[in-house]
């Protein structure tokens, strides 16, 4: 039997929501999509990345400021409420201040108000918090923290210990590299279920009317690869598995600080596999940080584990390569009415082709985002540049994924010690000398140390080729 529903308060609202979803998804199927606003501009904000790496959806949860919604679950009469609204936060003093912002250039808050100490208190007392997210957690929320810390010592940080790998990932990359570890391994993925931010997304749109992925052979492929991979490695005895646990820090010359449902962790190693793959990035066009615009990997969180509504919406998939493919079988499966809108670069195989029009996506071709544009705070339509100067016609949609290269998730590795270089054309900082999506070596601390996958600069399309290789 189904989980009965719960009810969140939203500004006062009720709110019905499934449980176990986010705040920001619940709020989504009510049709909520600004959760904040840019503290500077006031330019409206939503979901964006669902996996709590950006400020978009930084929330009053509870009476506690900056709470990022993509990650709270829903629970009974949990209290929500946007923080920079009303009259001291809300739209004329955001109006006051974007047509001030002139006199507050870059550098505005910490290099004038600092001194003397009056005007630093004067400061934090009125300006700092028309940015909206200055205020104190509230009486209540104060209380119960207060009441916490006097029930129970602070928790101390658990050790699990020194293994001889740990593998920081449990996508395509990180699966393998467990595999391949012959010796004691801990695998460490931030999801509950090993498989990388794409296994939820190839399982729920295998299962969709229409066999939305009947044509997109590599896609079926990988689904199987890394259902494959998961099920040895639930039957390798060298492996252990660290589920719902993210890095949040990395100390040289071996030691990884953990965050679990139960508090902090360390864990040292003697090799470390960093295989954390990589987030989305919206490419560049007017008016691109519209809530109802994101990127392929926050779509497979809100659609796969999320489950926001979709049905009826008219969703816009944007780009090129495998992503946008799996991002349109997910929604056809979720129930959106899909547009699928290849830039001049995408190269679709027939059987792809086919697929789409089998199930009646809607088809564009050559084209490239030229601005979005809203209605009450969120995307309502995407405009077109169809190359050569021409534009197409606009495009009403409630939801754009909008799918081109990640930006690899460097930051653990570069804690370690590896030496990174930007690469525009690999989407961001990759490890100097890397190739074919790996490098392996050691760090100046002497820490052996593996970067696999995407944060190592290979695609989707990359790994696709290894798995049906
Ligand atoms: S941190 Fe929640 S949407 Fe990015």
């Amino acid at each position: 039997m189904a989980d009965p529903a719960v009810t969140i308060l939203f500004e006062g609202r009720p709110l019905t929501c499934r449980p176990g979803q986010s705040v920001a998804a619940a709020l989504w199927d009510h049709g909520v999509k600004v959760l904040s606003h840019s503290p500077k501009y006031g330019r409206p904000r939503g979901a964006s990345c669902a996996r709590g790496h950006c400020m978009g959806c930084l929330m009053r949860i509870d009476g506690v400021p900056n709470v990022r919604a993509c990650n709270t679950p829903v629970r009974e009469d949990l209290r929500v409420a946007r923080q920079d609204t009303g009259a001291v936060y809300g739209r004329p003093m955001q109006a006051a201040l974007a047509n001030t912002g002139h006199l507050m250039p870059v550098g505005f808050y910490y290099k004038w108000f600092t001194k003397p100490t009056i005007v630093a208190k004067l400061f934090m007392r009125f300006i700092r918090p028309l940015t909206g997210v200055g205020r104190l957690p509230d009486e209540t929320a104060r209380r119960a923290e207060a009441a916490g810390h006097d029930a129970a010592p602070p928790p101390r940080s658990r050790d699990l210990g020194r293994w001889d790998t740990i593998v920081v990932g449990g996508g395509a990359a990180g699966l393998g590299a467990a595999l391949a570890a012959e010796d004691r391994t801990l695998l460490i993925d931030d999801a509950p279920r090993s498989g990388g931010q794409r296994r939820e997304a190839l399982d729920l749109a295998a299962a969709g009317d229409g066999d939305p992925l009947a044509g997109l052979h590599r896609l079926r492929r990988l689904r199987e690869v890394l259902h494959q991979r998961d099920a040895l490695l639930d039957a390798a005895p060298h492996v252990t598995r660290a589920a719902a646990t993210t890095v949040v820090g990395c100390y040289q010359p071996d030691m990884l600080l953990l965050r679990d449902g139960t508090g902090l962790a360390v864990a040292r190693a003697d090799r470390i596999v960093w295989a954390a793959g990589a987030l989305d990035q919206l490419g560049l066009f007017d008016d691109h940080d519209l809530p109802g615009i994101i990127g392929p990997r926050a779509l497979y969180r809100l659609a796969g584990r999320d489950g926001i509504d979709l049905r009826g919406r008219t969703a816009v998939v944007w780009g090129h390569g495998p992503d946008q493919w799996l991002s349109a079988a997910l929604l056809h499966a979720r129930g959106a009415r899909v547009i699928l809108a290849l830039d001049p670069t995408a190269a679709p195989d027939a059987d792809a082709l086919a697929t789409a029009r089998r199930l009646g996506w809607r088809l564009l071709t050559g084209v490239r985002p030229l601005a979005a544009l809203g209605r009450a705070g969120s995307l309502a339509a995407l405009r077109w540049d169809a190359g050569q100067g021409g534009t197409r016609d606009e495009t009403a949609c409630e939801l754009a994924v909008i799918c081109g290269r990640g930006k690899p998730v460097y930051d653990g590795a570069y804690q370690l010690g590896a030496d990174l270089v930007l690469d525009p054309l690999r989407g961001g900082y990759v490890p100097r000398g890397a190739a074919a999506g790996r490098w392996d070596g050691r760090t100046p601390a002497g820490l052996r140390l593996l970067i696999a996958g995407e944060a190592a600069g290979a695609t989707l399309a990359d790994l696709l080729e290894e798995v049906t290789a």
